[in-house]
Protein backbone atom coordinates (compact mmCIF):
# COMPACT_ATOMS: atom_id res chain seq x y z
CA UNK A 1 0.00 0.00 0.00
CA UNK A 2 1.45 3.26 -0.73
CA UNK A 3 0.51 7.56 -0.93
CA UNK A 4 0.85 8.92 -4.62
CA UNK A 5 1.90 12.29 -4.26
CA UNK A 6 2.43 14.62 -7.17
CA UNK A 7 4.44 17.64 -6.73
CA UNK A 8 6.10 15.49 -3.68
CA UNK A 9 9.60 17.16 -4.78
CA UNK A 10 7.95 21.19 -4.40
CA UNK A 11 8.17 22.90 -1.18
CA UNK A 12 5.11 21.59 1.15
CA UNK A 13 5.26 18.21 -0.92
CA UNK A 14 9.20 17.36 0.26
CA UNK A 15 7.66 18.42 3.96
CA UNK A 16 4.75 15.82 3.52
CA UNK A 17 6.84 13.17 2.15
CA UNK A 18 9.04 13.30 5.07
CA UNK A 19 6.34 13.71 7.48
CA UNK A 20 5.22 10.43 5.46
CA UNK A 21 8.13 7.93 5.43
CA UNK A 22 8.52 9.26 9.00
CA UNK A 23 5.65 7.41 9.93
CA UNK A 24 6.21 4.41 7.97
CA UNK A 25 4.21 4.97 5.18
CA UNK A 26 4.73 3.89 1.32
CA UNK A 27 5.42 6.79 -0.70
CA UNK A 28 5.46 7.54 -4.38
CA UNK A 29 5.99 10.75 -5.94
CA UNK A 30 5.64 12.00 -9.34
CA UNK A 31 6.68 15.54 -10.29
CA UNK A 32 8.34 16.90 -13.53
CA UNK A 33 10.62 19.03 -11.90
CA UNK A 34 9.17 22.31 -13.17
CA UNK A 35 9.71 24.42 -9.94
CA UNK A 36 11.81 21.88 -7.97
CA UNK A 37 14.99 20.22 -7.13
CA UNK A 38 15.57 16.41 -7.18
CA UNK A 39 17.96 17.29 -3.75
CA UNK A 40 14.90 17.74 -1.81
CA UNK A 41 14.13 14.21 -1.97
CA UNK A 42 17.28 12.88 -1.57
CA UNK A 43 18.12 15.39 1.33
CA UNK A 44 14.07 13.43 2.74
CA UNK A 45 15.73 10.29 2.12
CA UNK A 46 18.88 11.59 4.37
CA UNK A 47 16.49 12.77 6.72
CA UNK A 48 13.93 9.79 7.74
CA UNK A 49 16.40 6.97 6.48
CA UNK A 50 13.99 5.77 4.01
CA UNK A 51 13.62 6.47 0.17
CA UNK A 52 10.52 7.33 -1.93
CA UNK A 53 9.59 5.91 -5.27
CA UNK A 54 10.39 8.82 -7.56
CA UNK A 55 8.82 9.02 -11.03
CA UNK A 56 10.25 11.89 -12.67
CA UNK A 57 7.17 12.40 -14.89
CA UNK A 58 4.13 15.47 -16.15
CA UNK A 59 0.82 14.59 -14.56
CA UNK A 60 -0.54 15.13 -17.77
CA UNK A 61 1.24 12.33 -19.28
CA UNK A 62 -1.51 9.43 -18.98
CA UNK A 63 1.07 7.00 -19.98
CA UNK A 64 3.46 7.52 -16.53
CA UNK A 65 0.15 7.70 -14.66
CA UNK A 66 -1.13 4.06 -15.84
CA UNK A 67 2.21 2.55 -15.25
CA UNK A 68 2.34 4.23 -11.45
CA UNK A 69 -1.19 3.01 -10.60
CA UNK A 70 -0.39 -0.36 -12.38
CA UNK A 71 3.40 -1.13 -10.50
CA UNK A 72 2.47 -0.09 -6.82
CA UNK A 73 -0.77 -0.38 -4.68
CA UNK A 74 -1.65 2.98 -4.43
CA UNK A 75 -4.54 3.42 -1.81
CA UNK A 76 -4.52 7.64 -1.77
CA UNK A 77 -3.52 10.66 -3.78
CA UNK A 78 -2.00 13.76 -2.46
CA UNK A 79 -2.30 16.41 -5.35
CA UNK A 80 0.20 19.29 -5.00
CA UNK A 81 1.39 19.24 -8.65
CA UNK A 82 0.63 22.34 -10.29
CA UNK A 83 2.07 25.54 -11.45
CA UNK A 84 1.62 28.51 -8.47
CA UNK A 85 2.64 32.26 -9.63
CA UNK A 86 0.09 34.55 -8.86
CA UNK A 87 2.00 37.05 -11.56
CA UNK A 88 2.99 34.57 -13.94
CA UNK A 89 -0.44 33.04 -14.23
CA UNK A 90 -1.79 35.94 -15.43
CA UNK A 91 1.16 36.36 -18.61
CA UNK A 92 0.77 32.65 -19.07
CA UNK A 93 -2.86 31.29 -18.52
CA UNK A 94 -3.13 28.72 -20.62
CA UNK A 95 -0.25 27.28 -18.66
CA UNK A 96 -2.25 27.18 -15.67
CA UNK A 97 -5.44 26.30 -16.31
CA UNK A 98 -3.33 23.51 -18.51
CA UNK A 99 -0.99 22.17 -15.49
CA UNK A 100 -3.82 22.79 -12.99
CA UNK A 101 -7.46 21.90 -14.66
CA UNK A 102 -6.36 19.73 -16.82
CA UNK A 103 -3.67 17.77 -15.19
CA UNK A 104 -6.33 17.28 -11.88
CA UNK A 105 -8.81 16.38 -14.86
CA UNK A 106 -6.06 13.76 -16.24
CA UNK A 107 -5.39 12.34 -12.77
CA UNK A 108 -8.89 11.99 -11.85
CA UNK A 109 -9.57 10.18 -14.76
CA UNK A 110 -6.59 7.80 -14.38
CA UNK A 111 -6.93 7.04 -10.81
CA UNK A 112 -10.93 6.15 -11.67
CA UNK A 113 -9.50 3.41 -14.63
CA UNK A 114 -7.35 2.08 -11.74
CA UNK A 115 -9.66 2.07 -9.15
CA UNK A 116 -8.11 4.59 -6.71
CA UNK A 117 -10.43 6.35 -5.01
CA UNK A 118 -9.18 9.02 -2.34
CA UNK A 119 -7.92 12.20 -3.25
CA UNK A 120 -6.72 15.06 -1.65
CA UNK A 121 -6.37 18.28 -3.80
CA UNK A 122 -4.18 21.25 -2.48
CA UNK A 123 -6.47 24.60 -2.91
CA UNK A 124 -5.71 27.63 -1.39
CA UNK A 125 -7.49 30.72 0.56
CA UNK A 126 -7.18 32.53 -2.65
CA UNK A 127 -10.45 31.17 -3.53
CA UNK A 128 -11.92 33.24 -1.09
CA UNK A 129 -11.17 36.63 -3.45
CA UNK A 130 -11.38 39.56 -1.56
CA UNK A 131 -13.12 38.68 1.74
CA UNK A 132 -16.47 40.39 3.03
CA UNK A 133 -15.37 40.13 6.49
CA UNK A 134 -12.48 37.70 8.60
CA UNK A 135 -12.08 35.02 9.86
CA UNK A 136 -12.60 33.16 6.78
CA UNK A 137 -14.98 29.88 7.62
CA UNK A 138 -15.52 27.40 4.50
CA UNK A 139 -19.12 28.80 4.53
CA UNK A 140 -17.55 32.24 3.24
CA UNK A 141 -18.47 33.39 0.06
CA UNK A 142 -15.83 32.60 -2.80
CA UNK A 143 -14.99 33.15 -6.17
CA UNK A 144 -13.90 37.42 -7.42
CA UNK A 145 -10.27 35.82 -8.12
CA UNK A 146 -8.52 38.36 -9.35
CA UNK A 147 -5.66 36.18 -11.51
CA UNK A 148 -5.73 32.48 -13.38
CA UNK A 149 -4.01 31.31 -10.75
CA UNK A 150 -6.86 31.82 -8.40
CA UNK A 151 -9.48 30.95 -10.64
CA UNK A 152 -7.84 27.78 -11.85
CA UNK A 153 -8.21 26.49 -7.68
CA UNK A 154 -11.62 27.81 -7.92
CA UNK A 155 -12.47 25.63 -11.36
CA UNK A 156 -10.64 22.55 -9.60
CA UNK A 157 -12.45 22.79 -6.18
CA UNK A 158 -16.03 22.76 -8.34
CA UNK A 159 -14.99 20.00 -10.96
CA UNK A 160 -14.39 17.68 -7.51
CA UNK A 161 -17.80 19.10 -6.36
CA UNK A 162 -19.65 17.75 -9.59
CA UNK A 163 -17.33 14.71 -9.49
CA UNK A 164 -18.02 13.96 -6.46
CA UNK A 165 -21.81 13.80 -6.76
CA UNK A 166 -21.50 11.53 -9.59
CA UNK A 167 -18.85 9.36 -7.90
CA UNK A 168 -20.31 8.80 -4.49
CA UNK A 169 -17.81 6.23 -4.33
CA UNK A 170 -14.63 8.75 -4.21
CA UNK A 171 -13.26 10.63 -1.27
CA UNK A 172 -12.27 13.60 -1.67
CA UNK A 173 -10.59 16.31 0.49
CA UNK A 174 -10.18 19.73 -0.73
CA UNK A 175 -7.45 21.56 1.71
CA UNK A 176 -7.20 25.66 2.00
CA UNK A 177 -3.71 27.06 2.93
CA UNK A 178 -3.43 30.08 3.96
CA UNK A 179 0.09 31.41 3.98
CA UNK A 180 3.03 28.60 4.23
CA UNK A 181 5.78 29.37 5.20
CA UNK A 182 9.29 27.89 7.10
CA UNK A 183 10.95 24.87 6.82
CA UNK A 184 11.82 21.99 8.08
CA UNK A 185 13.72 22.13 11.90
CA UNK A 186 17.02 20.61 10.31
CA UNK A 187 17.59 23.34 7.80
CA UNK A 188 17.81 20.61 4.84
CA UNK A 189 14.57 21.55 2.91
CA UNK A 190 12.48 24.24 2.62
CA UNK A 191 11.37 26.91 0.07
CA UNK A 192 13.41 27.68 -2.68
CA UNK A 193 11.62 29.88 -5.10
CA UNK A 194 13.45 30.95 -8.48
CA UNK A 195 14.32 34.34 -9.24
CA UNK A 196 13.60 37.16 -7.52
CA UNK A 197 10.92 35.74 -5.01
CA UNK A 198 7.06 37.23 -4.74
CA UNK A 199 6.28 36.13 -1.93
CA UNK A 200 7.15 37.46 1.48
CA UNK A 201 8.84 35.83 3.69
CA UNK A 202 11.46 33.74 0.88
CA UNK A 203 11.67 38.29 -0.02
CA UNK A 204 12.62 39.05 3.89
CA UNK A 205 14.89 36.18 3.55
CA UNK A 206 17.04 37.02 1.45
CA UNK A 207 17.50 40.95 2.18
CA UNK A 208 18.63 38.80 5.83
CA UNK A 209 21.45 37.37 3.84
CA UNK A 210 22.35 40.09 1.96
CA UNK A 211 20.80 38.71 -1.57
CA UNK A 212 18.54 41.46 -1.59
CA UNK A 213 18.60 45.20 -0.30
CA UNK A 214 15.15 46.06 1.00
CA UNK A 215 12.04 44.84 1.45
CA UNK A 216 9.86 46.73 -0.48
CA UNK A 217 6.32 46.75 1.80
CA UNK A 218 3.25 47.32 -0.40
CA UNK A 219 1.24 49.92 1.15
CA UNK A 220 0.77 51.04 4.34
CA UNK A 221 -2.76 52.21 4.45
CA UNK A 222 -4.96 49.49 4.91
CA UNK A 223 -7.55 49.63 7.10
CA UNK A 224 -5.67 47.28 9.58
CA UNK A 225 -3.82 48.11 13.08
CA UNK A 226 -0.70 48.90 11.33
CA UNK A 227 -1.92 49.49 7.71
CA UNK A 228 0.13 47.21 6.43
CA UNK A 229 -1.79 43.80 4.79
CA UNK A 230 -2.60 40.60 7.20
CA UNK A 231 -1.77 37.47 6.46
CA UNK A 232 -2.92 33.82 8.38
CA UNK A 233 0.83 32.32 7.81
CA UNK A 234 1.22 28.80 8.91
CA UNK A 235 4.24 26.77 9.55
CA UNK A 236 4.32 24.07 6.49
CA UNK A 237 5.12 21.69 9.41
CA UNK A 238 1.55 22.06 10.42
CA UNK A 239 0.90 21.72 6.66
CA UNK A 240 2.20 18.01 6.06
CA UNK A 241 0.52 17.25 9.46
CA UNK A 242 -2.68 18.05 8.10
CA UNK A 243 -2.21 15.99 5.74
CA UNK A 244 -1.69 13.69 7.31
CA UNK A 245 -4.55 14.10 9.61
CA UNK A 246 -7.23 14.01 6.40
CA UNK A 247 -5.81 10.68 5.25
CA UNK A 248 -6.62 9.35 8.46
CA UNK A 249 -9.98 10.75 8.34
CA UNK A 250 -10.75 10.50 4.59
CA UNK A 251 -13.27 7.27 5.13
CA UNK A 252 -15.09 9.38 7.85
CA UNK A 253 -17.65 12.32 7.05
CA UNK A 254 -19.17 13.02 4.29
CA UNK A 255 -17.35 11.87 0.82
CA UNK A 256 -16.31 15.50 -0.38
CA UNK A 257 -14.77 17.87 2.21
CA UNK A 258 -13.58 21.28 1.90
CA UNK A 259 -11.18 22.41 5.34
CA UNK A 260 -9.15 25.65 6.37
CA UNK A 261 -5.78 25.24 6.88
CA UNK A 262 -4.76 27.88 8.58
CA UNK A 263 -3.79 29.04 12.26
CA UNK A 264 -6.60 31.60 13.28
CA UNK A 265 -4.22 34.51 13.68
CA UNK A 266 -3.72 37.13 11.56
CA UNK A 267 0.25 38.75 11.29
CA UNK A 268 0.87 42.18 9.76
CA UNK A 269 3.55 42.96 7.73
CA UNK A 270 5.45 45.10 9.94
CA UNK A 271 5.10 42.21 12.02
CA UNK A 272 6.27 39.37 10.27
CA UNK A 273 9.94 41.67 9.31
CA UNK A 274 10.04 42.31 13.48
CA UNK A 275 10.06 38.58 13.84
CA UNK A 276 12.37 37.82 11.40
CA UNK A 277 14.84 40.48 13.06
CA UNK A 278 14.48 38.28 15.97
CA UNK A 279 14.80 35.16 14.67
CA UNK A 280 18.13 36.15 12.58
CA UNK A 281 19.05 39.20 14.92
CA UNK A 282 20.02 41.26 12.37
CA UNK A 283 17.86 44.46 11.10
CA UNK A 284 16.02 43.87 7.74
CA UNK A 285 16.09 47.47 5.70
CA UNK A 286 12.21 48.11 4.13
CA UNK A 287 10.24 51.01 2.58
CA UNK A 288 6.65 51.37 1.99
CA UNK A 289 5.95 51.52 -1.33
CA UNK A 290 2.57 51.32 -3.52
CA UNK A 291 -0.21 48.56 -2.67
CA UNK A 292 0.20 45.61 -4.98
CA UNK A 293 -2.39 45.54 -7.99
CA UNK A 294 -4.63 42.82 -6.77
CA UNK A 295 -3.55 42.08 -3.21
CA UNK A 296 -6.43 42.19 -0.42
CA UNK A 297 -6.15 43.99 3.46
CA UNK A 298 -6.61 41.14 5.39
CA UNK A 299 -7.16 37.02 5.21
CA UNK A 300 -7.15 34.82 8.09
CA UNK A 301 -8.93 31.84 9.11
CA UNK A 302 -11.13 30.31 11.21
CA UNK A 303 -9.45 26.85 11.41
CA UNK A 304 -11.94 25.10 13.90
CA UNK A 305 -13.76 22.86 10.97
CA UNK A 306 -10.38 21.13 10.83
CA UNK A 307 -9.88 20.82 14.54
CA UNK A 308 -13.45 19.13 14.62
CA UNK A 309 -13.12 17.27 11.28
CA UNK A 310 -9.82 15.79 11.91
CA UNK A 311 -8.63 16.45 14.96
CA UNK A 312 -5.93 18.68 14.06
CA UNK A 313 -4.69 22.59 14.55
CA UNK A 314 -1.56 23.74 14.06
CA UNK A 315 0.94 24.06 16.37
CA UNK A 316 3.82 26.58 15.58
CA UNK A 317 4.68 29.97 16.78
CA UNK A 318 5.04 32.88 14.33
CA UNK A 319 8.51 32.33 16.24
CA UNK A 320 9.26 29.41 15.04
CA UNK A 321 8.27 30.22 11.56
CA UNK A 322 10.73 32.79 11.50
CA UNK A 323 13.67 30.61 13.06
CA UNK A 324 12.80 27.75 11.03
CA UNK A 325 12.65 29.90 7.67
CA UNK A 326 16.11 31.92 9.10
CA UNK A 327 18.06 28.38 9.91
CA UNK A 328 16.85 27.26 6.29
CA UNK A 329 18.03 30.62 4.48
CA UNK A 330 21.61 30.16 6.36
CA UNK A 331 22.02 27.12 5.67
CA UNK A 332 21.58 26.87 2.21
CA UNK A 333 22.42 30.57 1.07
CA UNK A 334 21.36 29.30 -2.64
CA UNK A 335 18.17 27.04 -1.75
CA UNK A 336 19.24 23.18 -3.31
CA UNK A 337 21.43 24.75 -6.24
CA UNK A 338 25.51 25.11 -4.59
P1 LIG B 1 5.91 24.05 -5.51
O1 LIG B 1 6.01 24.73 -6.82
O2 LIG B 1 7.10 24.07 -4.62
O3 LIG B 1 5.46 22.53 -5.71
C1 LIG B 1 4.70 22.10 -6.80
C2 LIG B 1 5.43 20.92 -7.40
O4 LIG B 1 4.70 20.41 -8.50
C3 LIG B 1 6.83 21.27 -7.93
O5 LIG B 1 7.74 20.33 -7.42
C4 LIG B 1 6.71 21.16 -9.45
O6 LIG B 1 7.92 20.75 -10.03
C5 LIG B 1 5.60 20.14 -9.58
N1 LIG B 1 4.78 20.26 -10.80
C6 LIG B 1 4.21 21.36 -11.33
N2 LIG B 1 3.48 21.04 -12.43
C7 LIG B 1 3.60 19.69 -12.58
C8 LIG B 1 3.09 18.76 -13.52
N3 LIG B 1 2.31 19.16 -14.53
N4 LIG B 1 3.41 17.46 -13.38
C9 LIG B 1 4.21 17.05 -12.36
N5 LIG B 1 4.72 17.88 -11.45
C10 LIG B 1 4.42 19.19 -11.55
O7 LIG B 1 4.64 24.66 -4.75
P2 LIG B 1 4.15 24.46 -3.25
O8 LIG B 1 4.27 25.76 -2.56
O9 LIG B 1 4.74 23.24 -2.67
O10 LIG B 1 2.59 24.22 -3.53
C11 LIG B 1 2.03 22.94 -3.64
C12 LIG B 1 0.57 23.08 -3.98
O11 LIG B 1 -0.08 23.86 -2.99
C13 LIG B 1 0.32 23.78 -5.31
O12 LIG B 1 -0.78 23.16 -5.94
C14 LIG B 1 -0.05 25.19 -4.88
O13 LIG B 1 -0.88 25.83 -5.81
C15 LIG B 1 -0.77 24.94 -3.58
N6 LIG B 1 -0.73 26.09 -2.67
C16 LIG B 1 0.46 26.67 -2.39
C17 LIG B 1 0.50 27.79 -1.56
C18 LIG B 1 1.79 28.51 -1.30
O14 LIG B 1 1.77 29.70 -1.03
N7 LIG B 1 2.95 27.84 -1.35
C19 LIG B 1 -0.68 28.27 -0.99
C20 LIG B 1 -1.88 27.62 -1.28
C21 LIG B 1 -1.90 26.52 -2.13
C1 LIG C 1 1.86 38.56 1.95
C2 LIG C 1 1.73 40.01 2.41
C3 LIG C 1 1.68 41.59 0.59
C4 LIG C 1 5.78 40.72 -0.75
C5 LIG C 1 0.05 34.61 -2.21
C6 LIG C 1 -0.97 34.13 -3.19
C7 LIG C 1 -1.89 33.13 -2.56
C8 LIG C 1 -1.11 32.00 -1.89
C9 LIG C 1 0.00 32.51 -1.02
C10 LIG C 1 -1.03 30.12 -3.31
C11 LIG C 1 0.77 40.84 1.57
C12 LIG C 1 2.93 41.78 1.43
C13 LIG C 1 4.57 40.74 -0.10
C14 LIG C 1 6.63 41.86 -0.66
C15 LIG C 1 5.02 42.92 0.78
N1 LIG C 1 -0.49 31.15 -2.82
N2 LIG C 1 4.19 41.82 0.67
N3 LIG C 1 6.22 42.92 0.12
O1 LIG C 1 -0.23 37.67 -1.56
O2 LIG C 1 -1.02 36.80 0.69
O3 LIG C 1 -0.64 35.22 -1.13
O4 LIG C 1 0.79 33.48 -1.72
O5 LIG C 1 -2.16 29.73 -3.25
O6 LIG C 1 -2.72 32.67 -3.56
O7 LIG C 1 -1.71 35.24 -3.65
O8 LIG C 1 1.29 36.28 -0.10
O9 LIG C 1 3.63 36.45 0.63
O10 LIG C 1 2.95 37.51 -1.57
O11 LIG C 1 2.16 38.53 0.56
O12 LIG C 1 4.69 43.89 1.47
O13 LIG C 1 7.72 41.90 -1.24
O14 LIG C 1 3.01 40.63 2.25
O15 LIG C 1 1.18 42.82 0.17
O16 LIG C 1 0.15 41.76 2.43
P1 LIG C 1 -0.22 36.62 -0.55
P2 LIG C 1 2.60 37.15 -0.17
Amino acid sequence: MAILVTGGAGYIGSHTVLTLLERGDDVVVIDNLSNASRTSLDRVAELTGRVPTVYIADVLDRQALKIIFADHNITDVIHFAGLKSVSESINEPLAYYQNNVTGTLVLLDEMQAAGVNRFIFSSSATVYGDPQSVPLSEHSRTGGTTNPYGTSKLMVEQILADFSRAQPDFRITCLRYFNPVGAHPSGRIGEDPNGIPNNLVPYISQVAIGKLETVSVYGNDYPTPDGTGVRDYIHVMDLATGHLAALDCQNKGAAYKVINLGTGVGYSVINLIEAFEKAAQTKINYQFVNRRPGDIAECWSDPSLAYKELGWKAVYTLDEMMRDTWNWQKNNPNGYSI
